[in-house]
């Protein structure tokens, strides 16, 4: 969370200003409590406010002509949204000016043992990396050997964006758990949190990895370790298309992405089938196959594509599997099985908390996978093998097309270990596209149902089997954008105790794609009808009845979850427009997540 951005250098036509705040539009999935900017322009100009990059834009001096600024985009985390803890942040003589995204956990420890008495303006633990180099250059460590002495000794992750007022012909940067790139241009050199934030300039990127210290000038780029022993690392080619990152004619991200679903899905038949076979590495194939135990470790929409993804494996290819929330899982871990195999499922692989178990499991020596939606993510470069969504970027907070993508491809993984015929799979899939653009191309009853419906302040999907996983995404997707308190229940389990919270009105929405549920379904529907419940049904034809509102043509049932929840999505979508809500930003939430 939090995206930060530099540039130093010329290039005819390009103003230092506008590529900063352009980096941080693109960065602001990351957090928008607040934004700011440092230019140096015969010394250091620093413009911050909370509020969204749109607001920073007005208080920018756009007459300023610079070769140096770096950038921020917050989501807070120490300190409320407010003016004073906006980044940059600066030492207290004004010498060192600093954007920071990550946590650091020692800064108590660091304020006492360093810094009493210090003046410090803000709450943020960011400021006291800026004092903490002061610190040690007053104390006679030249600027470089400072910044890497605090590298030492802070605790917690961070990318760094560092501009000494004394030397404007160079900027700083330094990476630790948070991620961060170096762009490489023609008279110029850049950082950002990520490749969107920098393509529109470069398509030649330096990966960075975890303690690295970075020294930027207009014509050089050099990456030190932190002990100061200088690194070679060759560039790479970035194939990200700039446009991919444009709304284009639709209103919102999320819109957009939900309508992407059926590229997606047909990308990835593309990538992970041959005309006659399976196409996946070989060795993701072995070790799969010698497996007694999966563990899907992830968080939020990612874990509930897990969910879809035990009962894909567990049907299909026949492997007791597991679903953990990763943030629990590093604290409590289970007892492993003898030969475990670890999938991180992460449509950005930078989850801060996935990624805390991937070093614990890691150091167990297990064997580790990931799914992503980001080649060259945290999560990828770090597990043994990785498996690509190729969804294409993912911009709207609520995730969409990552969703049916990881389970679409946790569907031909098991499918392959089951030796399942590829005809029959791709025909299948090729079926889900289809059925996913006659749903979108319907918009408008789904709106009609948000509008009608999910005006209360609570709201509930019931499902069984698989249909309760979906229900727990659908819930999660429609909470998060209208801010309607949604809960995704097991249709069984309701009268259990939280039928208690149905009233007159309360939306129920009940997903039905298995036959062996479809009766017992029905009778939960009827016992939330008869306490006042209105209820929508999304159901599969063969198992519709007349009165269902939304009902989708048939696919192989294991599969139904690639096509149930496009409705779903599109109701979250419907009920937060309808309540003039900002969907692609919604309020308190980051995109990426890159705290624990
Ligand atoms: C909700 C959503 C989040 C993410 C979660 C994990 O719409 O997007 O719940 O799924 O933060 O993120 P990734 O998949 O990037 O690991």
């Amino acid at each position: 969370m939090c995206g930060i951005v530099g540039y130093i250098g010329f290039k005819e036509g390009l103003q230092v200003q506008e590529v900063i705040l352009s980096g941080l539009e693109k960065l602001e999935y990351r957090g928008y409590d607040s934004a700011g900017i440092c230019i140096y322009n015969d010394g250091i100009q620093i413009f911050k406010d909370k509020g969204r990059v749109a607001h920073l834009r007005t208080l920018v001096d756009n007459s300023l002509n610079s070769k140096l600024g770096i950038g921020h985009t917050r989501w807070a985390t120490h300190g409320i949204p407010s003016q004073s803890n906006s980044h940059p942040h600066q030492s207290k003589t004004g010498r060192f000016t600093i954007v920071h995204n990550g946590v650091i956990e020692n800064e108590m420890e660091l304020r006492e043992k360093y810094l009493e008495d210090y003046p410090f303006i803000s709450d943020t633990d960011t400021e006291v990396i800026a004092a903490l180099i002061e610190y040690f250059e007053e104390n006679g460590e030249d600027v470089e050997l400072a910044i890497r002495h605090v590298m030492g000794i802070i605790k917690g992750s961070y990318a760094l964006g560092i501009v000494d007022s004394r030397t404007p012909d160079v900027f700083y940067a330094a990476k630790n758990k948070s991620p961060l790139l170096v762009g490489l241009g023609d008279g110029f050199n850049m950082i950002g949190s990520d490749a969107m934030s920098i393509i529109k300039y470069t398509n030649q990127f330096i990966e960075l990895h975890d303690e690295e210290f970075i020294v930027l000038k207009s014509d050089s780029v050099s990456i030190y370790s932190i002990l100061g022993a200088k690194i070679e690392r060759t560039p790479y080619t970035e194939t990200l298309d700039a446009s991919d990152t444009e709304k284009g004619i639709y209103p919102y991200y999320m819109l957009k992405e939900i309508d992407e679903q059926p590229y997606a899905i047909r990308r990835i038949v593309a990538k992970y089938f041959t005309d006659t076979d399976y196409n996946i590495n070989p060795n993701i194939v072995e070790v799969l196959s010698n497996t007694d135990r999966i563990y899907i470790v992830a968080a939020g929409t990612s874990m509930n594509a897990g969910f879809v993804g035990k009962q894909l494996f567990e049907s299909i290819a026949k492997i007791p599997t597991e679903v953990h929330i990763a943030s629990e899982f590093v604290y409590n871990t289970p007892l492993i099985s003898k030969k475990p195999l670890f999938i991180f499922l992460s449509q950005s692989g930078e989850t801060a908390d996935s990624r805390a178990v991937l070093v614990k499991i890691k150091k167990l020596g297990y064997k580790s996978l990931t799914i992503t939606n980001v080649k060259g993510s945290t999560l990828s470069r770090e597990a043994d093998y990785t498996l690509l969504l190729h969804a294409g970027v993912e911009i709207a907070v609520a995730s969409t097309k990552a969703y049916t993508s990881q389970i679409a491809v946790m569907a031909i993984l098991a499918a392959n270990e089951a030796n399942m015929d590829v005809s029959f799979l791709k025909t299948q899939l090729a079926l889900v596209a289809n059925i996913i653009e006659t749903i979108t191309d319907n918009k408008l009853i789904y709106k009609e149902l948000a509008d009608k419906y999910l005006v209360k302040r609570n709201c509930f999907y019931i499902g069984r089997h698989v249909d309760y996983y979906v229900a727990i995404e659908a819930a999660l997707k429609l909470k998060e954008i209208s801010y309607i308190q949604t809960e995704g229940f097991a249709a069984g389990e309701l009268k259990h105790g939280t039928i208690a919270l149905i009233e007159q009105g309360t939306p129920v929405i009940a997903i039905i794609s298995q036959e062996n549920i479809n009766l017992n379904t029905r009778s939960n529907i009827k016992e939330v009808k008869s306490r006042g419940a209105n209820v929508i049904v999304i159901s599969l034809k063969s198992l519709s009845s007349a009165t269902d509102q939304v009902v989708i043509d048939d696919v192989d049932p294991i599969l139904a979850p690639l096509v149930t929840i496009v409705p779903t999505q599109l109701l979250a979508y419907y009920a937060a427009l309808g309540r003039g809500l900002d969907i692609d930003k919604p309020r308190n939430l980051a995109k990426s997540v890159t705290v624990e």
